[in-house]
């Protein structure tokens, strides 16, 4: 059946789109952005050149996931160990960009009935960005469309701790430690994604054959896409490509051929 191109797709997205099984689309992709500071380095720019440039890749995936009906897309955008472990100079510039990304964007993000949400230990993150990060929420809280979650300050085995100490927590709340049973679905209603399926697809850039301490528990029996390109040369074509060839996979979950 000849699938009928969504609106807003450019020349080169359309035609990788026809190659598509649009029955057949994941549900959930997760995207590890890496390779700015390469980028920048090739061009002899500052490594924070790179994720300026990397915006612009942002803007390009997001729409392009929306227009062809992906309904989850979660960026990992900046891991706890960044946090620790990067300039002090590349976190502040880290932060005013999200800030502004987050101010420029909602508008596109509303006429795309995108809704946004986030992962990852927020509350540590600065007041005045945590302000921003609710004001861009609550402006997108009613849309019905994809659900885009940004990973900020996020860590999975920090996430996996949160979570158990949370069900610890609950159980005390409701009568004690005792009988609290834990299994696979508890586990998965303490998660910071529980409103979200398991993404069926990780792409990431920049060669990288790792996960880098994103979404461990969900990404259990994902496909795993890694490209050669940057994030900042990365957009909603290459998302497509990446589609095509989790199309190209057989799931197995374990079982038989
Ligand atoms: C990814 O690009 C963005 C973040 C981790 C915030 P990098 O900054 O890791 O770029 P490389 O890996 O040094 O090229
Ligand atoms: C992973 O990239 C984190 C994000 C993309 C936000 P890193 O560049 O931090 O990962 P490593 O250090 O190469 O594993
Ligand atoms: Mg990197």
């Amino acid at each position: 059946m000849q699938a009928t191109i969504p609106v807003g797709l450019d020349r080169k997205e359309a035609e990788a789109y026809s190659q598509l099984d649009p029955g057949r689309l994941p549900k959930h992709i997760a995207i590890i952005m890496d390779g700015n500071g390469r980028w920048a380095r090739r061009r002899h720019l500052p490594r924070v050149a790179g994720h300026r440039a990397g915006v612009t890749s942002v803007r390009s995936t997001v729409e392009t996931a929306a227009r062809v009906g992906i309904p989850s897309l979660t960026l990992y955008a900046f891991s706890e160990e960044n946090w620790r472990k990067r300039p002090k100079s590349e976190v502040d510039f880290l932060m005013g960009l999200l800030c502004r990304y987050l101010k420029a964007e909602v508008p596109t993000l509303n006429k795309n009935r995108i809704r946004l949400e986030y992962i990852g230990r927020l509350h540590e993150l600065p007041d005045s960005v945590q302000e921003k990060m609710a004001w861009a929420r609550e402006a997108t809280a009613g849309n019905t469309g994809m659900v885009l979650t940004l990973a900020l300050n996020y860590s999975a085995r920090t996430e996996l701790v949160d979570a158990f100490q949370s069900l610890v927590d609950a159980a005390a709340r409701n009568g004690g430690v005792e009988h609290l049973k834990i299994d696979e679905e508890a586990v998965c209603r303490h998660l910071y994604t529980r409103h979200l399926p398991d993404p069926d697809l990780v792409i990431r850039t920049s060669g990288e054959m790792r996960l880098s301490n994103f979404l461990l528990w969900q990404l259990a029996y994902a496909e795993i896409y890694v490209t050669p390109t940057l994030w900042p040369e990365f957009r909603g074509t290459h998302l497509l490509e990446g589609i095509a060839e989790y199309q190209k996979r057989e799931r197995r979950y374990g079982g038989l051929a």
